[in-house]
């Protein structure tokens, strides 16, 4: 727990959206009676072409859930056309490019216009509803305009982080058998150039079903070009018709797959469907953001992550909120860039990551003190464990102690945020996410499965379906009943460990299973694995996390040589490559240690736990080793790490 002092509701948020007045009803109206508060909630929130029959039914032990079955609306519909002709001239996105010198203005009325074309552009290509279009962007415009263009014919999207490498790619296009992908010819990013339309050409030769690839001209490069196939965007959507009817959607309907890492296989494509996630994206965008029609809202996420879809694209725009989408990186071209750009666009609302934050923090104050920031009115963080230093400098120095933190816990499973403090509400204790968002009904189990009553610390569970909830794993069902619903039967099993306090405020303390979470960016230690034994010298690996500085953690890989190899830094380098070109570079390893053998139970089990303290250095604590086949094992693995 933290030893910093609580900070107090400010007297600036004591008319919040929510108070400390209404947050305890609102949330225990939103347990005690889902049905009566989320279908307030959709009509407050959404524009409906039909109303349901039924707020909610789920079966967790099945993995089943729908939320306002029988209703009709559609998201782009919600996102766009409401908005107007009100907000027309309004900014619905402001674009910051790479170069500080290039900047967009995308109005609610160009918005329209732009997805309208691209709509048809897909249509013109045989997309139907239904049908799946993959998305491979860098952070521009177009990237929203691509997913909204999806939403508006009915087309269930797959957005893959443009830092992915084509094998990455080439996978997640056939999982979901995707026929159109959309790309830009380059990526830019603190300076440097990504050679996105080489990686999809590459991937294609292996999907076969793709017919059609748009591309976006970024950077003007070069690329080259396969008349049947590929698609010019501009010349395009110039040439399409501005005005496309949307397509009337069943709430239940997909909405789009996103992949993300488990503990086990190959990433799962997790669908989430139209009525319930855009609900739960867009109450709690408005509440625990606390947003102000007018405001300038910045999520820095990658439109490839989950906080992308639903607090750079869904949750704003559905609010008729103004977004950001920021294409470059904090430190490029100097480490003032988040805090000039804040200045230059008058940002009210700010969300990053802790690992950005300490990466900052470790600049210094210098950079954040040459910018005013007193647009500035609320802070949030996201994506894994804030630590109270990285909280209370945020706090201090970039906010000035005048800015709430909103430290928000959620997966890509969840939709949106799960566990947060309301601004407005929330006393604020640094590094806890605080209390669980309406609707949300938490427990803490311990070994045993049973539920922890009061202060404790246990794995963190899920009682009771959510809008925003994940409805199936794409093509594998099972998967998602294995997953989530199995470890404890009747819950969500979230796959986080957690404390709650004496005062009944969640901590959120990690990942219990074989995820790691490096930089924010959520990865399988099985997928990193996988991509070392491809290497015809390896026989075997074996990767877990250890604690980082800036990244959280990073990515500790054991490696056992074929026999007869002598390992080298060459091989090493080799192996680097090899999980870069496999996944991409945010699976770099950081450190590879070479291990004649593994720690294994007698009936063959790789001991992760043992593992994790080696590359911690908590060479006290390794627990019992009695059960391994070969404990001398764990002694060269010792020596050799304390040669690192
Ligand atoms: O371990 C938790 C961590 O990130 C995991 C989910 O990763 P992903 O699906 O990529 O979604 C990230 C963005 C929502 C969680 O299981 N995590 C996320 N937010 C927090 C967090 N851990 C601690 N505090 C958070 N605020």
């Amino acid at each position: 727990m933290s030893e910093f002092p609580v900070h107090p509701v400010p007297e600036s948020f004591k008319g919040a959206h929510i108070t400390a007045d209404n947050y305890a009803a609102m949330y225990r109206e939103s347990i005690e009676d889902p049905a009566t508060f989320w279908g307030e909630m959709a009509t407050r929130f959404l524009h409906w072409h039909q109303p349901w029959n039924e707020v909610v039914s789920y079966d967790f032990p099945k993995g089943e859930a729908a939320w306002f079955s029988g209703g009709k609306l559609n998201v782009s519909v919600n996102c766009i056309d409401r908005h107007l002709p009100e907000k027309a001239q309004q900014p619905a996105i402001i674009w910051e490019g790479d170069d500080p010198t290039d900047s967009r203005i995308i109005t609610y009325a160009e918005l329209k216009d732009a997805v309208c074309r691209l709509a048809n552009v897909l249509k013109s290509r045989g997309i139907q509803r239904g049908d799946r279009v993959c998305i491979y962007m860098p952070m521009i415009p177009e990237a929203a305009f691509a997913m909204l263009a999806c939403t508006r014919i009915g087309a269930i999207h797959s957005v893959v982080f443009g830092g992915f490498s084509p094998e990455a790619l080439k996978d997640r296009i056939l999982d979901s058998s995707c026929s159109v992908v959309i790309t830009a010819d380059e990526g830019l990013r603190g300076g440097k150039r990504v050679a996105l339309k080489r990686n999809v050409d590459k991937a294609l030769d292996a999907c076969p079903d793709v017919h059609s690839c748009i591309v976006v001209a970024r950077t003007g490069a070069e690329v080259d070009w396969h008349d049947t196939r590929d698609v010019d965007y501009s010349q395009a959507s110039a040439a399409a018709d501005s005005d496309c009817e949307a397509e009337v959607m069943d709430a239940e309907d997909p909405l789009f797959i996103l992949y993300t890492s488990g503990s086990t296989g190959k990433p799962k494509g997790v669908l989430h469907t139209t009525g319930g996630y855009l609900l739960h994206a867009a109450s709690s965008f408005h509440y625990v953001f606390d947003y102000r029609d007018g405001e300038v809202f910045w999520c820095t996420a990658d439109v490839g992550w989950v906080t992308g879809h639903s607090y750079i694209v869904y949750g704003p725009l559905c609010n008729g909120a103004t977004t950001m989408i920021f294409e470059g990186v904090p430190t490029y071209p100097d480490p003032g860039r988040f805090w000039q750009v804040i200045d230059k666009h008058q940002v009210n609302i700010f969300y990053t990551a802790p690992t950005a934050l300490r990466a900052l923090h470790a600049v210094g104050d210098e950079p954040v003190k040459r910018t005013s920031r007193s647009s500035l009115r609320l802070l949030g963080s996201v994506g894994e464990p804030i630590n109270p230093e990285a909280w209370e400098w945020y706090y201090r120095v970039v906010g000035e102690s005048r800015c709430p933190i909103v430290d928000t816990w959620w997966q890509t499973e969840t939709g949106g945020m799960m566990i947060t403090p309301f601004p407005g509400a929330t006393p604020l204790k640094p590094g806890s996410a605080s209390f669980p968002f309406f609707g949300v009904d938490l427990a803490l189990l311990n070994e045993e499965g049973a539920e922890i009553e009061g202060a404790g610390a246990g794995y963190l569970v899920i009682r009771a379906s959510w809008p925003g909830q994940i409805r199936t794993v794409y093509g594998d069902h099972q998967r998602l009943i294995d997953t989530y619903f199995s470890t404890y039967p009747g819950y969500y099993f979230t796959g986080d460990g957690a404390t709650r306090d004496e005062d009944g405020y969640y901590w959120i303390t990690g990942r219990v299973d074989d995820v790691l979470n490096v930089s924010g960016h959520r990865m399988g230690t099985a997928e990193v694995e996988s991509a070392l034994v491809l290497h015809d010298k390896i026989a075997e690996a074996a990767v877990v996390g250890f604690p980082h500085d800036i990244k959280g953690q990073g990515i500790y890989c054991y490696v056992t040589p074929m026999q007869g190899v002598t390992p080298d830094d060459a091989l090493k380098a080799e192996l680097i490559a090899l999980c870069v070109e496999e996944i991409g570079p945010i699976a770099k390893p950081d450190i590879i240690q070479w291990a004649p053998g593994l720690p294994k139970t007698r009936s063959g089990k790789i001991m992760r736990r043992i593992l994790r303290k080696i590359a911690e250095n908590e060479l006290d604590s390794l627990g019992d080793t009695s059960t391994l086949a070969d404990p001398e094992v764990v002694e060269s693995l010792i020596a050799e790490r304390q040669s690192h």
